[in-house]
């Protein structure tokens, strides 16, 4: 799918940077701009190929801004950004907790987007959602368009976000927990911690592969290597007296709370 629209990434931090090289390898003819304070930031991406830096004088008439700066500063950026933006253009946010409403009251003439993004975006293999909230058809086919070179893109509603925020966007960290002490398992049970590390990865990575190609349900695979009386049933007991379900379940739960009290801060 070609990207035939400007884009604009304000804010090339962690994510706006990831972002604009997402979308460099899958357009390598696309035409994307970069906007931030720290000029060193744009002038190395520029050297990589990935954007050009804005003129001083840019204005986006019909294409999409990506609002990638911290939530913090959108009071601070939203009216000077506004003034550089036409009627037809739309803003892509990725601001962690910022509604809708405080986004719409911000670019009272633009299309405005609700995204949360993960940090496995840096290497394609994200989990985006988009809110779909009074977006017409047509936005929705851009951003769609625009974030699929990111990885994975569900659709919600703006009221799913904070559980969103919960699984997806706390997630990289609960899985980098998991693989943390699969390696010190490994240890405990005396593997060289190198070693212990590999297999971490290999079966984590090579499980999902495993659910995703086969389409299997998971707890049919589970089933596949769980004999009776078996080594794997021991520990998978294990890991229920520890709680484990409860706990990861817990963690969405907390994490999604905790969204929600932000959002009300
Ligand atoms: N990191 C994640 O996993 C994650 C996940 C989901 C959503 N998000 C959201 O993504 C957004 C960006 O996060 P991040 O981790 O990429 O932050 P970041 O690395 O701090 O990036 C923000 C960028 O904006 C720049 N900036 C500051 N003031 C500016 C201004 N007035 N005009 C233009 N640019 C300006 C910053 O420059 P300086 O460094 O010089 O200030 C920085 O380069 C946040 O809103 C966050 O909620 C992040």
């Amino acid at each position: 799918m070609s990207m035939d629209f400007p884009v604009v990434i304000f804010g090339v931090g962690n994510m706006g940077a990831a972002i604009a090289r997402c979308l460099r390898r899958a357009h390598p003819n696309a035409v994307i701009w970069g906007v931030d304070a720290d000029q060193a930031k744009i002038a190395a991406l520029e050297a990589e190929g990935v954007l050009v830096a804005a003129k001083s004088d840019w204005r986006l008439e019909d294409g999409i801004v990506v609002l990638s700066v911290k939530p913090q500063i959108l009071d601070a950026v939203a009216k000077g950004l506004q003034e550089r933006l036409g009627k037809g253009s739309t803003v892509l946010s990725i601001l962690a907790g910022v509604p809708l409403a405080r986004l719409r009251a911000a670019f009272g003439a633009q299309q405005v987007v609700r995204t949360m993004p993960n940090l496995a975006l840096t290497v394609g293999a994200g989990a985006t959602a988009i809110a779909t909230d009074g977006l017409s058809e047509q936005i929705l086919a851009k951003i769609r368009g625009l974030l699929a070179p990111t990885g994975e893109v569900v659709e919600v509603t703006e009221s799913q976000m904070d559980a969103v925020t919960g699984l997806s966007g706390s997630g990289p960290a609960y899985v980098l927990k998991f693989l943390m002490s699969l390696e010190e398992g490994g240890v405990l049970a005396g593997l060289p911690r190198p070693v212990a590390h590999r297999l971490a990865v290999a079966t984590v990575a090579g499980t999902v592969q495993l659910a995703q190609e086969t389409g299997a349900e998971w707890d049919a695979l589970r089933g596949q290597v769980t004999s009776p009386g078996g080594t794997t049933i021991h520990g998978l007991r294990a890991l229920e007296e520890g709680g484990f379900t409860a706990s990861v379940m817990g963690a969405v739960w907390a994490a999604t709370e905790r969204s929600k009290e932000l959002g009300r801060s």
